[in-house]
């Protein structure tokens, strides 16, 4: 059964993994994730900040997750490790500190790509989010809607034409005086609120129009940066901010929400699937996936969230991707590189 070591440094965590077994039968033996909280003054994140912090815990964190799975360096057939897409500096500390351990120990190398890791996370914790399904991954940088006939075998059907679902969250949550990143003080102070008291401050659901069709381009795409411009006027028109924000978080939420569970179903329905895998930071909120489920349990599908922890960007998913990948024979060389952006593999347009 392959024990496989999972590294992931490609934006502002520093993440290993073990993972054994195969095919779909898989145990996650340790995941250890160190965030970086420099970032946080800065509201946003600072590449060099984020490449040297990664230099200062790769060693430590891979060291504990080893001893976490009582698993030797000796003991690893490969080293699964994020290539890209990210931070170029940040990946090149993650990627050649597993070349250092696949050199040194002799364990294969493969390189996985970010976002295929994301597809793969959910599937760690519930054993029914597998191919085939929709994924809706939305994190601070991503937001992409993917058809996933198989593991390796995937088309894109739609993604953001600007602004990713929790950049939205983000700037959404600076206008409203809250701290960053801003998606949970977004989902906190939009539960204070209700339906009724964001309905003043309704926000016109994004590129969700009745008379769009299979095949027009704007189908699956989404866009978000109109709701923040609208939720900058509400912010602007309001005579007492204090009192508004819960009911203008709420209603933005809502909006995005809305927008998102309408896109998923779209794409769930186009390809007769029954299965809808939410995955990145964006995952963590809770009324999108309660929503999605709400709405879509009627019609026969089951909406998978993953925990926060495989969620947001880990190791655990990078070394499930990495292990497809192994057991179909993948090797990276020790001159793999890294890209700041990147191909999935076996994706279709
Ligand atoms: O996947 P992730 O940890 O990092 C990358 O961007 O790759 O996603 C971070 C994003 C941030 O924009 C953050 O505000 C958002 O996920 N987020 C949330 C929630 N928790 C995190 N957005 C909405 N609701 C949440 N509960
Ligand atoms: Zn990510």
């Amino acid at each position: 059964m392959p024990v496989i070591l999972g590294i992931e440094t490609s934006c502002d965590e520093t993440s290993a993994a073990v993972l054994s077994g195969t095919g779909d039968t898989t145990q996650l033996d340790s995941l250890v994730i160190l965030s970086q909280d420099v970032h946080r003054v800065f509201g946003g994140v600072v590449p060099e900040l984020a490449s040297r912090a990664h230099l200062t815990s790769i060693v430590p964190v891979a060291e504990r997750a080893l001893a976490d799975a009582s698993v030797a360096l000796g003991d690893i057939d490969a080293v699964a490790v994020t290539a890209g897409p990210g931070l170029v500096g940040a990946l090149l500390v993650g990627l050649s500190f597993g070349k250092a351990v696949a050199h040194g120990t002799g364990a294969a190398l493969v390189g996985v790509h970010h976002m295929e890791g994301h597809l793969f996370a959910t599937s760690l914790e519930h054993r029914d989010a597998v191919p085939p399904f929709t994924a809706l991954l939305v994190s601070g940088g991503h937001t992409l809607l993917i058809d996933v006939e198989a593991w390796g075998s995937y088309q894109m059907l739609g993604a953001t034409r600007d602004d990713a679902a929790g950049e939205a969250f983000d700037k959404v949550a600076k206008l409203l005086g809250l701290p960053y990143p801003g998606g949970r003080h977004i989902e906190r102070l939009a539960a204070e609120s209700s339906p009724e008291e964001a309905r003043p401050f309704r926000f016109t659901r994004p590129m969700v129009r009745g008379d769009q069709q299979l095949g027009d381009p704007d189908y699956f795409d989404v866009s978000f940066s109109g709701l923040k411009t609208a939720v900058l006027h509400a912010v602007r028109a309001s005579t007492n901010i204090e009192r508004d924000a819960r009911a203008i978080a709420r209603a933005f939420q809502d909006a995005i929400i809305d927008t998102l569970v309408e896109k998923s179903w779209r794409a769930a329905r186009a390809f007769g699937r029954q299965r809808i895998v939410l995955g990145g930071g964006v995952a963590c909120n809770r009324a999108l996936a309660t929503t999605m489920s709400d709405r879509l349990g009627p019609h026969g599908v089951v909406v998978f969230a993953p925990k926060p922890r495989l969620a947001t960007d880990n190791a655990a998913m990078i070394a499930r991707a990495g292990l497809f990948h192994f057991e179909r024979g993948v090797r990276d060389s020790l001159g793999l590189n890294a890209y700041a952006s990147m191909p999935i593999p076996g994706l279709r347009t």
